[in-house]
């Protein structure tokens, strides 16, 4: 795929922050990752030209379409954020290794090869260094539905002559699970249900978008979703407007929560983070949703808050590593709770690298506010911690350099650039230009 050159995460990149107070102005936020990644996969579902707008310039989204230029879809993103995807109808269904192992969403492909050419050779997906992530879910859903799965090597194997019908509910609402199962129900014979399902503003993205492409889908943005399958011919490439992404939102909050200033955050959607945004009011910021997206204000100190992570429409686990940063610098205690992922506490160190006074316990995080952090070396160890750094170089005295910026490309659109327009005092540095 030819991107616009979004960094290609070499590694040797750092990103440099410096406190120097109020931020101000207009900050723009870009198509979700997470839903972007899972429009790319669907298209091999329909054969002819699909097009996506208003996709991020995010190192994942080059890595998705290599991996859809492996299985025979060609991709090209355009300046202004158009993605164009052509399905010529001649599929590989084979996923390879060295690309599956560096994005978690290539599991994605699972679901629709299986439905559409029958059979699927997949590795195992890899994704962030923050535990086990299984796909059980997945697997015990499709098997509902009639494939049938050999693993071996590092490699899971599933075949299905045509894919059925079956009643699923989950134990749990994940978020991947549920748009495997959707997208392969899709050309499935009959009915399917799926109860508990996820309701994240991506898995609505997703359905709205396979719903343009002729699917039947019911419920949707419901926990029980009902799928009608169609027969191939039924579905042809659509156009679709990626959703803005509500983890990019949040983090432009929490840089004003740390910096204090005002800003409008536009496009952001308040109805996709109603939750996240009443326990910001608590916290202190000033919340307007606007014409366009969001204004915010901040001023003073923040105050402390409890919070624990839970699925849509409860606090992502994704804001987490931005809410624990927050709290760094709040007034008083806050006591987080992770219910998603427990080990994704790491970048708890790096924080009290930079003075933060956070004890860890289980599932648990105990944050004693500090009045500032105090800059130093730091390193992001996966996207949403690498986006928290750039915070708590925000709230810091002095220079704090952060490395492992790799991370944050996968997911940020010029989180640097983005931050500079609104008056904060950071820059990208190579080892080239700093050695
Ligand atoms: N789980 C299972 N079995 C499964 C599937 C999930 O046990 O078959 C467990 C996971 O181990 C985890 C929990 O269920 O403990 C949540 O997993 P879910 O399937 O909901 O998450 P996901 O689809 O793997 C997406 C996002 C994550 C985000 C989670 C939760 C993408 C590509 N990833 O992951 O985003 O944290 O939903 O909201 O959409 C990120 O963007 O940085 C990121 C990690």
């Amino acid at each position: 795929m030819q991107g616009q050159g979004a960094h290609t995460g070499d590694g040797e990149d750092q990103i440099v922050v410096r406190n120097v107070g109020a931020l101000a102005g207009t900050v723009d936020v870009p198509g979700a990752k997470n839903s972007v990644l899972k429009l790319m996969a669907a298209t091999i579902l329909a054969d002819g030209v699909h097009e996506l707008s208003n996709v991020p310039n995010i190192v994942d989204v080059t890595i998705m379409g290599e991996l859809l230029a492996a299985i025979g879809i060609e991709s090209d993103l355009a300046e202004s954020g158009r993605l164009t995807l052509v399905n010529r109808g001649e599929l590989t269904p084979v996923a390879p290794y060295e690309l599956v192992e560096r994005i978690r969403a290539s599991v994605n492909v699972l679901g629709p090869l299986l439905t559409r050419c029958g059979r699927v050779r997949l590795s195992m997906p890899g994704g962030d260094d923050f535990g086990a992530r299984p796909i059980d879910l997945h697997v015990a859903g499709l098997e509902a539905m009639g494939a049938q799965f050999k693993f071996s090597h590092g490699e899971l194997e599933a075949t299905a002559e045509r894919l059925h019908g079956a009643e699923i509910s989950f134990e749990f609402p994940s978020v991947g699970a549920t748009e495997n199962l959707v997208t392969a129900a899709v050309l499935a014979d009959g009915r399917t249900t799926i109860d508990n399902a996820a309701r994240e503003p991506e898995v609505v993205d997703l359905c709205t978008y396979l719903v343009a492409m002729g699917a039947e889908i019911e419920g949707v943005g419901t926990s029980r979703l009902t799928v009608y399958g169609v027969p191939r011919d039924a579905l042809r490439a659509a156009s679709h407007e990626t959703v803005p992404d509500r983890i990019q939102a949040a983090t432009y909050l929490a840089a004003l929560a740390v910096s204090g200033g005002e800003l409008l955050v536009r496009d952001a959607r308040p109805e996709h983070m109603a939750n996240l945004l009443g326990r910001f009011s608590e916290m202190g910021l000033e919340l307007t949703p606007v014409r366009g997206g969001l204004h915010a204000a901040a001023a003073g100190r923040m105050r402390s808050i409890d919070v624990q992570t839970l699925p849509y429409p409860g606090i992502a686990t994704d804001y987490k590593p931005l809410v624990i940063t927050m709290l760094s610098v709040a007034d008083d205690v806050g006591i987080v709770t992770e219910n998603l992922y427990p080990g994704r506490f790491r970048y708890v160190e790096e924080l009290s690298r930079l003075g933060a006074d956070i004890r860890t316990d289980g599932h648990h995080a105990v944050v004693r506010g500090v009045p500032r952090l105090s800059g130093a070396p730091v390193r992001a160890h996966d996207i949403r911690a690498g986006a928290a750094m750039v915070v708590a170089g925000l709230a810091a005295e002095g220079e704090t350099v952060i490395s492992g910026v790799r991370h944050i490309d996968r997911g940020y659109d010029d989180l640097v650039g983005r931050l500079r327009s609104v008056g904060a005092a950071i820059e990208r540095v190579s080892s080239d230009s700093s050695s």
